[in-house]
This record gives structure tokens, C-alpha cells and sequence, in this order.
């Protein structure tokens, strides 16, 4: 599968943005991988590609406190483009990844296994409408953002790095390494803020978070805005600048994150034959059109 539209094109150390997900996947197998066949676990067991390793040194160089806030104030005017959701998801699916054509699968596909498998499990409606916006903020690359402003891991600005996050040794690069103001275990923070008084690195959660934030109930939009945080949900970090209040929706954000990793298909979801269930089920909860 081969396409123009890869973010960028340029200077992309990922073949596609789906390898920085497979990369989680092998970083945080699935538990129920000792069912799966010798094959299926020698792929999560192989080291990282070297392409995964430069993404991160790139991402953890650039996001700076400095960057986030430039960012922030970039892109949180979304003011560049009205569409249906519909329409945002398959413009989303322009953007295909370029690695292993026989397993990869396109980004509205990951959006509506990930959506399915909620919804197969009996799961609100809005659980399930989560997991089909959860990977929409990726429209970045389609505003011309590199990948590394885009995903991977996410971590918290202004203070210190914890140990917890993938590749913690390229910091010494990132110039807030050099910042005393942000190298405490604090920094600029205080003592149990609350998450949302924290800024974490730039990408694709804070960005649709912002887009929806007026229309989904709490949990949900925990999930949007915290999934790639995995230093947070599944390393434990950053527990001192979390609030009673957060401890306790990150349950649900930990209750999203299987269905973000382990969905995945090779059988392409029937885009034609659901759409009209997720058509009625994104005018119950957003406008006609989100803001972008
Ligand atoms: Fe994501
Ligand atoms: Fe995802």
C-alpha cells in the first residue's frame, strides 16, 4: 500500500503513523498473547525498529514546554475547517500508512474495529462513539504537522521526565533538559494540580479532546485526551500531579486502552453497512459539523 500523504513525507523516520501504535502493542502485549500462535508472538517480541527509536529521539528533542504552548495556540483556534464527522473520518482515511500491505489497516478501519469492539461489548453509546473519535486528531497530519507533533507516547512539559517514558535518554537533547525551572519533580506545577492544569507533549489526544470536549460525557473525553499518555496509565507516573478526581477516571482510561491496542483486525470493517448506526450515533451526541 503505497501513499503520497504520509504527514511527512520529508524527514518521516516512521513508515506510517500505524508503527508507533505496533510499537506500543509490542511494548504492552496483549495478555492474551499465550493463546496466539509461536508467529503472532515472535512479531510483538522482536526489538524496535530503528525507525521507532529515531521517531522518539526527534519527539522528545522538539517538544518543548515552548512548543506545546506555540502549538496550543496554533491549532486550539480550530478554525481551519468545518466538516460532518463522517466527513472528518474519511478524510482522515486519506492519510495511509505505508508499512506491511497485507496487515495494514487504514485509520478509519482502526477507528471502527476499535468502536466495534467496544460496542460488542456492551459498552454506553458513548463509550463506543469515543472509541470512533478517539483517532481524529490525527487530521494534524493532514495540516502538514510531522509525525513526531503528532503521536507517540505523551509526557508531561515544565517538570521533571520521569524514567517511565520509552527512550528516556533522548531528553538530554530536548533544551527544557537544560532548564532548571523544569527539572524538578514539580517544575512548574504544583503538588496534586490536577492533570488538567498540566501540559503534556503536542499530538493527537489534546488536539480532538479540544474538538469535543463540550458535547461528550467526562470518561469519554478522559479517554480521548489521555490514551497515548502512557507513562501516566500504564507506568504509573506522574501520580503527584494527579488529583483524587483524576485517579479515578483514569480507570476509564484504562478501561479504553485494550480496545485501542488489541482491535485490531485484518478483516476490513464494512465501512457501507455501519455507517447508519454510527451516522445516528454521532447526531445524538455532536453537531453537524465539528470545527477543526
Ligand atoms: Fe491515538
Ligand atoms: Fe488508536
Amino acid at each position: 500500500m503505497s501513499n503520497e500523504i504520509t504527514g511527512d513525507p520529508a524527514g518521516a523516520p516512521l513508515r506510517g503513523l500505524n508503527e508507533w501504535e505496533e510499537d506500543v502493542v509490542r511494548r504492552y502485549p496483549d495478555p492474551d498473547l499465550k493463546h496466539k500462535s509461536r508467529e503472532e508472538f515472535r512479531n510483538y517480541a522482536e526489538p524496535p525498529r530503528a525507525t521507532v527509536r529515531e521517531f522518539y529521539r526527534i519527539n522528545h528533542t522538539e517538544q518543548t514546554f515552548d512548543f506545546v504552548q506555540a502549538r496550543k495556540k496554533q491549532f486550539l483556534t480550530l478554525d481551519r475547517r468545518k466538516m460532518s464527522t463522517w466527513d472528518a473520518m474519511e478524510y482522515l482515511d486519506t492519510l495511509v500508512d505505508d508499512s506491511d500491505p497485507d496487515t495494514d489497516l487504514s485509520q478509519l478501519q482502526h477507528l471502527l474495529q476499535t468502536a466495534e469492539a467496544i460496542r460488542a461489548d456492551g459498552h454506553p453509546d458513548w463509550f463506543v462513539l469515543t472509541g470512533l473519535l478517539h483517532d481524529l486528531g490525527k487530521v494534524l497530519c493532514l495540516f502538514g504537522e510531522p509525525q513526531w507533533a503528532v503521536v507517540g507516547d505523551t509526557f508531561p512539559v515544565g517538570c521533571a521526565y520521569s524514567d517511565k517514558i520509552v527512550y528516556p535518554e533522548y531528553f538530554q537533547n530536548n533544551p527544557d533538559s537544560r532548564n532548571p525551572l523544569y527539572q524538578t519533580r514539580l517544575g512548574i506545577y504544583e503538588e496534586g494540580c490536577g492533570l488538567d492544569k498540566v501540559h503534556l507533549s503536542w499530538g493527537h489526544d489534546e488536539y480532538i479532546y479540544q474538538v469535543v470536549k463540550d458535547y461528550l460525557p467526562e470518561e469519554g473525553l478522559y479517554m480521548l485526551r489521555y490514551h497515548s499518555f502512557y507513562p501516566g496509565h500504564r507506568e504509573g507516573a506522574y501520580d503527584y500531579l494527579m488529583n483524587d478526581h483524576d485517579r479515578e477516571m483514569f480507570e476509564w482510561v484504562r478501561k479504553f486502552n485494550p480496545y485501542d491496542l488489541y482491535s485490531k483486525n485484518p478483516v476490513a470493517p464494512d465501512r457501507v453497512a455501519l455507517r447508519p448506526y454510527y451516522e445516528e450515533l454521532i447526531a445524538r451526541y455532536l453537531p453537524a459539523e465539528l470545527c477543526l
